[in-house]
């Protein structure tokens, strides 16, 4: 089989902890403008992705928690759904992001619950599976972002929870990873998706563990990093999708953790700080807040620890009292 891959000669991999906090501090800011803009698409899901990477690395301190919450606030819909900014669209995704924010804040009590709880519950189908807002597109990305939304508001209880993991386990594949729908192939991200959903409803039972386990193991590569699916790049987003995956079904040790940690820190950008996809290619939130939370599973210097189902802080989740599944 094609295996592609990177080399990892000559690239510093010296731990740059003060530059991540200066580059996730900044980013959104002046310096950022024109890339903020272009980004406004996503700018709720990107201010979960540094404001946890943020706390992960600097002793769980947020600066501007009041600003932040505004800007939730000023994203809020009348159908309970949250847009990535004022004026867009609502979608389960950002609204996602929203509660997870407010959660990190410890202000989701503040939010209008009942609103979104009706939000998410309209964008069930009779099938059990989850559109992502009203123009309808199904995927299992949509099934765990409406478990995670629900149970961290304590109202899981509000959807039809066993049509939610019928669903899944229709898009379940013979290699015992899942697709984004029946019959898609198993990758990666919505392999994270489908079993993170299933850890919340406590429904791991239905997981092939040793199979799905030696799937995601054939994805690290020489180089360490891992690959979301046979024959790609290794990626660092991947470090978390497939990583906290093994680590929810208590497989992480199938892996070679040196190797990995070797390939993350390869992926700084050794400048301005922050992570990039692979090794030389530019730093963004998305891939800093998946290198710092993988490298906060394999417990990293003094990185805090990590839910590997929610991707949120464990003092977070021990707070609302959540205790998502795990296998041993
Ligand atoms: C890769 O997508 C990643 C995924 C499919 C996972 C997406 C995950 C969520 C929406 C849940 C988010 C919530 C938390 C807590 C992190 P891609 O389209 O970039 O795939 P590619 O690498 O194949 O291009
Ligand atoms: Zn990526």
């Amino acid at each position: 089989m094609l295996q592609k891959d990177v080399k990892l000669d000559n690239i510093c991999k010296t731990w740059l902890l003060e530059k991540h906090i200066d580059f996730l501090k900044s980013f959104g800011k002046e310096r950022n403008q024109y890339e903020s803009n272009m980004m406004e698409f996503l700018r709720m899901s990107g201010m979960y992705w540094g404001l946890t990477a943020l706390h992960l690395i600097n002793n769980g301190q947020i600066p501007k928690e009041e600003e932040i919450f505004e800007y939730i606030k000023s994203c809020e819909h009348n159908n309970g759904g949250y847009s990535p900014a004022p004026g867009h669209d609502p979608h389960l995704l950002y609204t996602l992001s929203a509660v997870q924010i407010a959660c990190l804040l410890n202000r989701e009590s503040e939010l209008p619950i009942e609103k979104i709880v009706q939000y998410v519950s309209s964008l069930q189908l009779k099938d059990g599976s989850f559109t992502g807002d009203k123009w309808g597109e199904i995927d299992t990305r949509y099934s765990f972002c409406a478990l995670a939304c629900l149970s961290l508001l304590g109202k899981l209880n509000e959807i039809d929870l066993a049509k939610s993991v019928e669903f899944i386990k229709s898009c379940q594949n013979f290699d015992g990873g899942f697709g984004s729908r029946p019959g898609a192939e198993s990758h990666g991200g919505l392999i994270y998706c489908c079993v993170g959903a299933l850890s919340i409803a406590g429904r791991l039972d239905i997981v092939d563990a040793d199979t799905l386990g030696w799937w995601l193991a054939e994805r690290q590569l020489p180089s360490g990093g891992l690959n979301g699916r046979p024959e790609k790049l290794p990626d660092v987003c991947y470090s978390w999708w497939v990583f906290s995956t093994l680590n929810i079904l208590g497989r992480d040790h199938w892996i070679d953790k040196e190797q990995l940690k070797n390939f993350i820190l390869a992926s700084q950008d050794n400048e301005g700080g922050g992570f990039s996809d692979r090794p030389g290619d530019e730093p963004d939130p998305f891939h800093t807040l998946f290198g710092i939370a993988a490298l906060s599973l394999m417990s990293y210097d003094k990185i805090l620890p990590i839910d590997p189902t929610y991707c949120l802080p464990k003092t977070v989740i021990n707070r609302l009292g959540l205790k998502p599944q795990t296998l041993s």
